[in-house]
């Protein structure tokens, strides 16, 4: 599988900022990238977002509801990004485990939501400053990956340090290295071959200027961007770095 170059829109994006993905479209339709290129605007955004990449990019959600449809206000249900065309969702985000009380459980169940509905769900996990400087980071991110997967490998992995979110401070490429190896090893107990198409993206301050030698580190399959997705040029930037 290429790599897989997710923009994480957050709470950012009105009808006029559509114009970035035009950009984008048109960029990726003049010289096509060797990666995979998706947007996850917010869902307000999302049906004009698709139309707008024209299939140069995809779209994908932020969250998802764990149920299917009801009495939940103000949710989105998986079917519902899909049916507004997206082929993805970010669940288990940092901000959402921690803005919103989602657990492992939780993130486990919204991803088996999104897999019904045949979105592929990118599973976000990461540790804390408190648990990178307790020399427990592999083994919050095995309980994380314990807890949080669904039991079908057609999934994508984001390894996202919580410390590193919207920083500016990114972990060493050692310590990338080393954290994606111990997520690709957990991968490939749980899920055996299959585990060859899960990619495991890096997230975390991921800029144009450092890109390219995250997404050398052995185990990268991929980022996922957070404020430098938010224009075209700097995405498209670390698009072509992979
Ligand atoms: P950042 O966000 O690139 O702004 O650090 C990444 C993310 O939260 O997905």
């Amino acid at each position: 599988m290429g790599a897989l170059i997710a923009g994480n829109w957050k709470m950012n994006g009105l009808t006029a900022d559509l114009a970035e993905l035009d950009a984008i479209a048109d960029s990726l339709a003049a010289e096509p990238a060797a990666a995979e290129a998706l947007v996850c605007p917010p869902a307000t955004l999302l049906a004009a977002a698709a139309k707008r990449l024209k299939g140069r990019a995809g779209v994908g959600g932020q969250t998802c509801h764990p149920n299917e449809k009801g009495a939940h206000t103000g949710e989105l249900s998986a079917d519902m990004l899909k049916d507004a065309g997206a082929a993805y969702v970010i669940v288990g985000h940092s901000e959402r485990r921690a803005d919103c009380g989602e657990g492992d459980a939780d993130v486990k169940a919204r991803a088996e939501a999104a897999l019904r509905a045949g979105l592929r769900p990118i599973v976000a996990i990461g540790e804390t400053l408190e648990e990178r400087e307790a020399g427990r980071v592999v083994e919050r991110l095995l309980e994380q990956l314990a807890g949080s997967l669904p039991d079908a490998a057609a999934i994508d992995v984001a390894y996202e340090p919580v410390w590193a979110i919207g920083t500016g401070r990114t972990p060493s490429l050692a310590d990338i290295g080393e954290a994606h190896a111990a997520i690709r090893t957990a991968l490939a107990e749980r899920f055996g071959s299959a585990a060859a198409d899960i990619r495991v993206l890096y997230g975390g301050s991921v800029k144009p200027g450092n890109a390219a030698e995250i997404l050398a580190v052995d185990g990268v399959g991929g980022a996922l961007v957070g404020g430098a997705s938010l224009k075209a040029a700097d995405f498209l930037a670390i698009v072509r770095a992979a």
